[in-house]
């Protein structure tokens, strides 16, 4: 399907004659028009749209617009208002949506709580604009991510956005890139990467584990697979197909059997200096092959060093979503949140702005390790706190990342939390053969399958 020209030529002269005085409480006479003219250049027709769609029970929470393209037996979404595909909140001209700006945030919150309403289930996208710029977002299982950087409406390259939108909506990718990062070291990545792969893998979703830590090479080493020299360094340049560096792994569960796939590191990358590496493999080839992947897997994570080189800079850029794991008395794996919200991700999102790449987003903070006494919960909240104070430009960004919920310990904030169980140190060390903590002890499983439900399923 192409977009449609016709709509297009009237999207462009709409935006040639927008009102340039930006006023509160114009989205009914200036925005709305402007995006349902955008919806039907994507070729969602007037059959094809919901004004006011209900995406759950309460009769006020409403979503702006819901759109479907017809079914496969031709069935038109106005006919049959279920299932929608994508959902638009649409905005007045004067709402700042950009991320140093609360207006963003309360913005992505109201588009979240819809697309996780209970009637928008089969929901994959959501569209916010303020009729100046938008945004679209994907959404995976509870994960919603920006699939595009924030875009601007002009009428010179509104046609080269409508085709982009088109394309991103038409072949939705199945799975989510997840890296897994902390600048610290022994906070828990590798743990994290093997245990969530092997719960999401248990719970049916079709898994791959990157080992993008060939210095320590950690997960491969506890899997005990070994890479075929060059191989992965050829599929990276894309000379080689995926299957040729996967490495499977399989546990019997009762009847059932647990399987994952995983990416070993490679040793050919230790004999060489991140300025060799760079020569030949551009930092932007494991995004490129991750996401030709995440064609064919749900999830996908990739476990990271501990430093801010190479392999953690392709691990971060080839990200969806960042989950970043510290614990509450280590100060340093505190500490380096703010370097990685400040320092890091914008570089990142220069780069992957270079390759006309979305950001990516942070999943929230989860707490490894973690055995509450109020006195170390107190002090961490003050260190966290003090973060966000130190940096009012990024205070929105912090407190969306460090807390996400309403209801902890009464101070009205909520971060993740993964216990600390002496059954997943263990494992790695029960002979004869490795078997991740989860498969073996129902305590550790159920430790997982909670930081699941409260980010990435309902299962
Ligand atoms: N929830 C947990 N409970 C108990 N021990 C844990 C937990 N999570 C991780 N560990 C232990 O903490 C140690 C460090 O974990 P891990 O190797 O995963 O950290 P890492 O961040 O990958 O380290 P590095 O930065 O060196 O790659 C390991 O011994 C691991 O078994
Ligand atoms: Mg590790």
């Amino acid at each position: 399907m192409e977009i449609c020209q016709n709509s297009l030529l009237k999207l462009k002269a709409q935006l040639d004659h927008r009102p340039q005085q930006r006023k509160p409480g114009d989205e009914g006479s200036t925005v709305t028009p402007i995006i349902e003219q955008l919806l039907e250049t994507l070729n969602f027709g007037h059959l094809d749209r919901i004004p006011l769609f209900k995406v759950n029970s309460n009769p006020n929470r409403k979503t702006d617009i819901a759109c479907r393209y017809p079914d496969a037996a031709g069935n038109r979404f106005f006919t049959q208002q279920q299932d929608p595909l994508l959902l638009v909140e649409i905005k007045a001209t004067k709402c700042q949506l950009s991320p140093d700006h609360k207006d963003y945030w309360e913005t992505l919150r109201q588009l979240k709580e819809q697309l996780l309403g209970s009637r928008s289930t089969s929901t994959q996208f959501g569209l916010i604009s303020n009729g100046w710029v938008l945004q679209l977002f994907r959404r995976h299982d509870k994960i919603i991510h920006p699939i595009t950087p924030i875009l601007e409406l002009e009428s010179d390259a509104v046609e080269h956005l409508a085709e982009r939108l088109l394309n991103i909506i038409q072949s939705p990718r199945k799975g989510t890139i997840i890296g897994v990062y902390n600048n610290k070291g022994g906070i828990g990545k590798t743990t994290i990467t093997t245990n969530l792969g092997i719960v999401l893998a248990q719970q049916g979703k079709k898994v791959l584990l990157v080992d993008f830590d060939p210095n320590q090479a950690d997960l491969t080493h506890l899997f005990e697979f070994q890479a075929v020299e060059g191989h992965v360094w050829n599929f990276l340049k894309g000379d080689c197909p995926l299957n040729t560096v996967i490495k499977q792994y399989s546990q019997n569960q009762g009847k059932n059997k647990v399987k994952l796939d995983v990416i070993p590191a490679e040793g050919k990358f230790l004999e060489l200096s991140d300025l060799r590496i760079s020569q030949d493999i551009r930092l932007e080839y494991l995004r490129k092959q991750l996401v030709e992947a995440a064609r064919d897997y749900d999830y996908i994570l990739v476990d990271m060093p501990p430093n801010w080189r190479w392999f953690s800079q392709a691990g971060v850029l080839a990200s969806d979503v960042l989950l970043v794991p510290a614990n509450h008395i280590d100060r340093l794996s505190l500490q380096n949140l703010e370097e990685l919200v400040i320092k890091f991700l914008p570089q990142i999102e220069e780069w992957r702005a270079e390759i006309n790449d979305s950001p990516v987003s942070l999943l929230p903070l989860v707490l490894n390790r973690y055995q509450r006494t109020e006195a170390q919960a107190r002090n961490c909240k003050s260190f966290l706190d003090k973060i966000i104070s130190q940096n009012p430009q990024w205070k929105e960004t912090f407190t969306h990342f460090f807390y996400t919920g309403n209801t902890w310990m009464g101070m009205g904030t909520k971060w993740l939390e993964l216990p600390y169980l002496v059954e997943i140190c263990r494992s790695p060390l029960e002979s004869p053969r490795f078997v991740p903590a989860p498969l073996k002890y129902k305590k550790a499983k159920q430790a997982y399958e909670s930081l699941i439900r409260e980010v990435f399923t309902d299962v």
